[in-house]
């Protein structure tokens, strides 16, 4: 589509300015052409400045998702092959599971702009206004079940260090799988799957990043453990950068995983703030209070209780206790 091609030409140039009639050669289209196209990016939300004698100029971009600006570079193995970008769907992890049944293949990525119905860990809601990032990728390991928790703890390091290349921010991870900046949250990980006698048939791992929304828009009581990435920026993030580096990561981490699981949890380990410190895990049944001595090689929580019996955990909510 030439619009997007002009889109792509204003965004790639480097004197800032870049003349109609160059972009009329380099589309092959008339200079008229190229104006009803400005025209067009302009409706759709850009500000585009047009000097006489020097052209065009993008002075400012919609906060709207792009297909072809979160491809633009994206050079993946296996993640973001197939995208499914939706304005609006009631959960992208549900979509997902119901599209990976259907055969999808491993690397599809389904986004929407909004969630009516976002589900969160332990049966909660995720409240999912515009201005986020919600996403879920289909992948067909080969592993068995109790492996699948070592997929969300890979997600929340390609999350985590997307977050640190792209927005020059210290994302750092509480077990298992909760982004959090200055110690509040900004994104969180819910893993789904489906299996067959032990083996893996295909996971769903679901990502909210909260970047741009108001944090207004949430009740009290979770607003004050949530933060986003604008408000800790300073400035507005362009999603689909951010999007396109979350990506990136999680195929880069996915390969990881496949040919060296250790790899992804010393690299968990190093991102991670919750070992280490005293803590109370909750809603895994009983409440237990001790000490955060660990994960396993399948990513569940050691603890060390006061009386020095060790437990672990496979899911639950931790909250961090001051060291004594
Ligand atoms: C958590 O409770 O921390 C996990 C939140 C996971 C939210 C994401 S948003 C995209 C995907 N679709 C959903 O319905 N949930 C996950």
């Amino acid at each position: 589509m030439y619009k997007d091609k002009i889109l792509r030409l204003l965004q790639s140039s480097k004197e800032g300015f870049i003349s109609g009639e160059e972009l009329a050669r380099k589309c092959g289209i008339s200079r008229t052409m190229v104006w009803k196209h400005i025209k067009s990016l302009e409706r759709d939300g850009f500000g585009i400045q047009a000097v006489p004698s020097r052209g065009y100029c993008i002075t400012s971009v919609p906060d709207i998702l792009r297909p072809g600006d979160i491809k633009l570079g994206l050079k993946t193995r296996v993640v973001g092959k197939e995208i499914e970008l939706l304005p609006e769907v009631a959960s992208t992890n549900t979509r997902a599971m119901e599209r990976a049944s259907n055969g999808a293949p491993e690397g599809t990525v389904v986004i929407a702009e909004v969630q009516t119905g976002g589900k969160g860990r332990l049966g909660r809601k995720w409240i999912s206004p515009k201005g986020n990032l919600y996403l879920s990728l289909i992948l067909r390991p080969d592993i068995p079940m109790h492996k699948a928790p070592l997929i969300t703890l890979m997600g929340a390091v390609a999350v985590a260090e997307a977050i640190r290349k792209q927005c020059a921010l210290n994302a750092a991870i509480k077990w298992p799988n909760d982004v959090l900046i200055s110690g509040k949250k900004v994104s969180g990980l819910l893993t789904e799957m489906s299996a067959e006698q032990d083996r893996v048939r295909h996971i769903v791992l679901g990502i909210g990043v909260d970047v741009n929304m108001e944090l207004g828009v949430l009740s009290p009581d979770i607003r004050e453990l949530t933060t986003t990435l604008s408000v800790e920026a300073g400035e507005k993030i362009d999603r689909n950068v951010l999007l396109r580096e979350i990506l990136r990561d999680l195929d880069h981490w996915y390969q990881v995983f496949l040919s060296n699981p250790q790899d992804v949890l010393s690299e968990w380990k190093s991102l991670n703030f919750t070992l280490g410190n005293r803590v109370v895990v909750s809603g895994a049944g009983d409440t237990l209070d001790g000490v955060a001595q660990g994960v396993d090689n399948d990513g569940r929580l050691i603890i060390r209780l006061d009386d020095g019996a060790i437990r672990t955990v496979a899911a639950g909510d931790v909250t961090m206790k001051k060291k004594r």
